[in-house]
């Protein structure tokens, strides 16, 4: 065959050559384009044809690399095409939209937003104060004298200890009952405020104890505050927080800044027809007795009113304080303390939406 006859033939198998994947792509340009394909080597034999016929085979061989080039990028054109329609199969606008995964609230937020929310609609305002505190504020403005055994009652994690004066202690707070002092030092007027805040103490870690919880505060301090108004405004919030049926206990105890001191428990319906709703039948949390103690309360100590600059003679007060974690274990039936502080998604979960 001569050079021009065999130039037709692969003019013909060019033209009727296929690639329907990559690898065939890269076949063709391989045989047909590249310096060791076809085309190249009948340039090749350029150099033996005849002078007179040189030009005019010269320009059948170009009409073929041209050939061989269009049909590479139809090929290769064609390709892209296709894949971008199975890219566009793969995604289906019909398929129903995976669900949002909201995020939820911790139970400790809902559980003191609670609270916050009933205290507000009586009439109480909010105030905070810091988890770094000196021991005055503390300890000794709230009537714990210097080595009183009561100081015993929280095991305080210590900051600073100051050589001269211990009232200057730095310590990290053991309860919130201190931003009673700050909130009545700050203002002779009547105070009626709830307390949120973080609360530390040195104990070991386990289901029923932790080195840092929360508490809410409570002081009202006015002229003729009683023990009843007293009385009538934790029954309010028990009822609230817990159900119009619940019913209170005050029994008789002791804290230094309070005088008389009380605890609070709430009924938790063991003796309801249908069973107990707090302890979820398993009477752990009551131990059988149907009551549970949710609080420290009293009316505040004349000493304490004096260390903050009100007068016990003309104003009288009452005071209350709960744990926050214990309120959200009775209201969501959480069993372990450390569930709280885990952040573990399975738990976290149970309170989306509510
Ligand atoms: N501060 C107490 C504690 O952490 C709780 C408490 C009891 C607060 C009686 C009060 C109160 O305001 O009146 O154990």
């Amino acid at each position: 065959m001569t050079l021009p006859e065999r130039a037709r033939t692969l003019c013909h198998e060019i033209e009727n050559t296929e690639a329907s994947t990559k690898d065939q792509l890269e076949q063709f340009r391989l045989k047909y384009l590249s310096k060791k394909g076809a085309v190249t080597a009948l340039f090749d034999e350029l150099k033996a044809v005849p002078s007179d016929e040189r030009r005019a085979v010269g320009q059948e061989l170009n009409g073929l690399k041209e050939l061989a080039q269009n049909r590479f990028k139809a090929l290769s054109d064609q390709l892209e095409t296709q894949s971008d329609q199975t890219s566009a199969l793969a995604l289906d606008l019909t398929l129903p939209v995976p669900a949002h995964q909201l995020g939820s609230v911790h139970p400790l937020t809902l559980a003191r937003a609670k609270i916050t929310e009933i205290f507000e609609r009586m009439g109480f305002s909010v105030a905070d104060g810091p988890e770094i505190e000196t021991d005055w504020y503390n300890f000794t403005a709230l009537n714990f004298p210097e080595n009183h055994p009561a100081r015993e009652m929280q095991d305080t994690f210590f900051i600073e200890k100051s050589p001269e004066d211990s009232t200057k202690d730095v310590l990290l707070r053991t309860h919130t009952s201190g931003v009673q002092v700050r909130l009545m030092m700050s203002s002779n007027e009547p105070i009626r405020a709830i307390m949120p805040g973080r609360v530390y103490r040195n104990e070991a870690i386990s289901a029923r104890a932790h080195c840092f919880f929360h508490q809410v505060e409570g002081l009202y301090v006015d002229k003729n505050v009683s023990f009843k108004n007293l009385k009538d405004t934790l029954y309010h919030f028990a009822k609230e927080m817990f159900g119009p049926d619940t019913t209170i206990r005050l029994r008789p105890s002791y804290f230094p800044f309070t005088e008389p001191s009380a605890e609070m428990d709430i009924s938790c319906g063991l003796n309801n027809p249908d069973g107990c709703t707090l302890c979820g039948g398993s009477k752990n949390i009551c131990k059988g007795s149907g009551w549970v103690e949710i609080m420290g309360c009293g009316m505040v100590d004349p000493e304490v009113l004096k260390n903050c600059g009100f007068d016990p003679e003309v104003y009288t007060g009452f005071a209350f304080g709960m744990g926050v974690e214990r309120i959200a274990q009775l209201r969501y039936g959480v069993r372990d303390l450390r569930l709280y502080s885990e952040n573990d998604v399975r738990f976290l979960r149970q309170f989306e939406g509510i």
